[in-house]
């Protein structure tokens, strides 16, 4: 079921939205060569309890998965896509790091990442996460009222594919509002034009995951939860939690 929304909801969902933007980015400067990947997740711990918030991803259980989210946050390593553990393993220098960090507060929930490169960063990796960041970018360009859901997958795909890249098998973003995961489903490949039509008031989750490879192929790695790249490859994630309103998208998760 599809859920529209009202201008005071969006602005409580701005404030979720809000404390996921200061938890990438206090996260994203903790995330150094050596760092433990727990250490993240205890970083991203201390800052939701100060500001009275919980993470929507611990203990998180959707049917697929195999038990509950063990995590605040996930952190996605090189060919890990998306869902990555934040456990003992350490970031390495020259790590590909997507970062996805939710909050929820007053009942509403925020969901965004970024991706980035950890200490020496390599020409390629920069092209990538540039580009996924381009993906998310036109997406949500093309997030306004009368445009269709494919639109904004089609937007998604094409910047993805013109630079050589894949798409991760089924990924996509999702509705977003009391729940973190809501309807409707919002692929990240399609075709212009069709698909549900948006309206003022639908909020939800962009989120590209592009790979470096250019295949679309996917596994999950033996913790159930981490889906990698089937050809090794790097990947990249980068997703905002965004409102659609008659004066154009408005990004939930913006500092
Ligand atoms: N942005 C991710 C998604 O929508 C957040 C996943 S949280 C997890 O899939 F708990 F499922 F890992
Ligand atoms: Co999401």
């Amino acid at each position: 079921m599809v859920t529209y929304r009202s201008p005071r909801e969006w602005e409580r969902m701005r404030e979720a939205g809000r404390i996921v933007a200061r938890l990438l980015a206090d996260v994203r400067d903790a995330a150094e060569p050596g760092v433990p990947l727990a250490e993240l997740d205890a970083v991203a711990a201390r800052i939701l309890k100060e500001c009275g918030a919980t993470s929507p991803f611990l203990h998180y259980k959707p049917g697929w998965a195999p038990g509950p989210y063990p995590g605040n946050i996930c952190v996605s390593v090189n060919e890990v896509v998306v869902h990555g553990i934040p456990d003992g393993r350490t970031l390495t220098d020259g790590d590909l790091v997507s970062l996805d960090c939710g909050a929820q507060i007053g009942g509403y929930c925020g969901d965004a990442a970024v991706s980035f490169m950890v200490g020496t960063a390599d020409a390629a990796g920069l092209r990538l996460i540039e580009t996924t960041r381009a993906a998310l970018e036109n997406a949500i360009g093309a997030a306004v009222p009368g445009n269709r859901l494919g639109d904004v997958a089609a937007a998604v795909e094409r910047t993805a594919r013109e630079a050589g890249y894949g798409i991760a098998d089924g990924s996509g973003g999702h509705g977003i509002g009391t729940e973190m995961h809501e309807d409707p489903a919002v692929p990240n490949t399609g075709r212009a034009g069709r698909g549900m039509r948006l309206r003022a008031g639908l909020t939800i989750a962009i989120e590209p995951l592009v790979t470096e490879g250019g295949r679309d192929g996917t596994r999950y790695l033996e913790d159930g939860w981490s889906v990698a790249t089937a050809d090794g490859s790097r990947a990249a994630h980068f997703e905002h939690s965004i409102a659609i309103t008659e004066d154009g998208p408005l990004i939930l998760t913006a500092p």
